[in-house]
């Protein structure tokens, strides 16, 4: 199948809260889609957004945006899900993971019945969980049913590195990669600045510490706990990294992303959603880059992995 020569660039977001209008509204921006449906419980309150966001089009590029139904998926090229309850103070992502699977199973389930043959995100937390649900809801081929994963994640340790070293963060290579919560862990085997090994690097910086490198990582980690006890939610940082995985996948960009991704031999690992640095194309996942670990790397991907496992057998859907 070529799904690569779409003239039209169509996406619908169902849940269209904090994380599906600052998604929305990072779309609109970049004029990265011709045509925007936006799919709520609540009609009025996506009505609301697409009539808000419209306002906006003249101030950015020419495209469709409106409230819709699921009917609207058919001929989306994307359809991307934001919906569930969040995480309130204190809760973890997995905590989320049996409510938000129920209105998973029964969104897919009205997405595929309107005839969708597209590409599934999946944003919803728990992320790696929930978009193994969506893949067996869905019927579709794992390579189009994605996660989000540790895109945020992965971000946030770019950005943490590139405040310590002074560096744009555009030139700092890095991976999270694992479960998006808890039990995630930093790729320090292949953190590269400019090219240049961390090690190599950070001999040249006097101030460079070893432990300023593991609090950086906690503070990737307990990121959104921080943000969610500040203000709540977290959908900003979200909303952009749904942004930049959307214009890879519409706009076939073969880009490194580190996404939610079906395991099937890789690494060892088997029958597992989660998050890894894996080329993404208009196709989907087209292929799960295969990084040579440290042992330590390793074992903390395979406990990742039974933890996420565990969790996707305890459901009680
Ligand atoms: P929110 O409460 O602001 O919005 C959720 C929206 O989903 C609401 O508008 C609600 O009406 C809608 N909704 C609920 N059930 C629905 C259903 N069955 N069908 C259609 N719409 C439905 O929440 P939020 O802050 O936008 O967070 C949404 C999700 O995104 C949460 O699960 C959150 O944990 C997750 N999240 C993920 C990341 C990530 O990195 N993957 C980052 C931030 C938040
Ligand atoms: C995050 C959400 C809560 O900001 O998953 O990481």
């Amino acid at each position: 199948m070529d799904r690569k020569l779409n003239k039209t660039k169509k996406v619908a977001i169902v849940g269209t809260g904090f994380v599906g209008s600052s998604y929305a509204y990072a779309l609109v921006n970049q004029g990265t889609v011709s045509e925007l449906v936006l799919i709520d419980l609540d009609f009025e309150r996506a009505d609301g957004e697409a009539r808000d966001l419209n306002h906006g089009v003249p101030f950015a590029s020419p495209m469709k945006i409106k409230a819709g139904k699921y009917e609207d998926c058919k001929d989306a090229d994307l359809v991307v899900i934001t919906a569930g309850a969040n995480q309130k103070p204190g809760e973890t992502r997995l905590d989320l993971a049996s409510k938000n699977a129920k209105i998973m199973t029964g969104i897919v389930d009205q997405i595929m019945a309107s005839g969708f043959d597209g590409i599934l995100l999946v944003a919803s937390n728990p992320v790696d969980v929930l978009t193994h649900v969506a893949f067996k809801a869905s019927g579709l081929p794992k390579e189009r049913v994605i996660g989000s994963g540790t895109i945020l994640d992965t971000a946030r340790f770019r950005y943490l590195l590139s405040d310590y070293f002074h560096v744009d963060s555009r030139n700092v290579h890095a991976y999270i990669v694992g479960e998006h919560g808890d039990s995630e862990l930093p790729i320090w085997s292949h953190v590269s600045i400019g090219g240049l090994p961390l090690n190599v690097y950070g001999k040249l910086n006097n101030f460079f510490e070893d432990r300023d490198m593991q609090a950086i990582f906690e503070n990737v980690r307990d990121a959104a706990y921080q943000i969610i006890e500040r203000k709540g939610a977290t959908y900003y940082g979200i909303g952009m990294g749904l942004a930049r995985l959307t214009k890879a996948l519409l706009y076939n960009e073969n880009s490194i992303l580190t996404v939610s991704t079906y395991f099937g031999g890789e690494y060892g690992i088997d029958g597992v959603y989660m998050g890894i640095p894996a080329v993404v194309n208009a196709d989907g996942v087209r292929e799960i880059l295969r990084l040579n670990l440290s042992e330590l790397e390793q074992e903390q991907l395979e406990n990742s992995a039974n933890i996420l496992k565990d969790m996707y057998k305890n459901l009680n859907i």
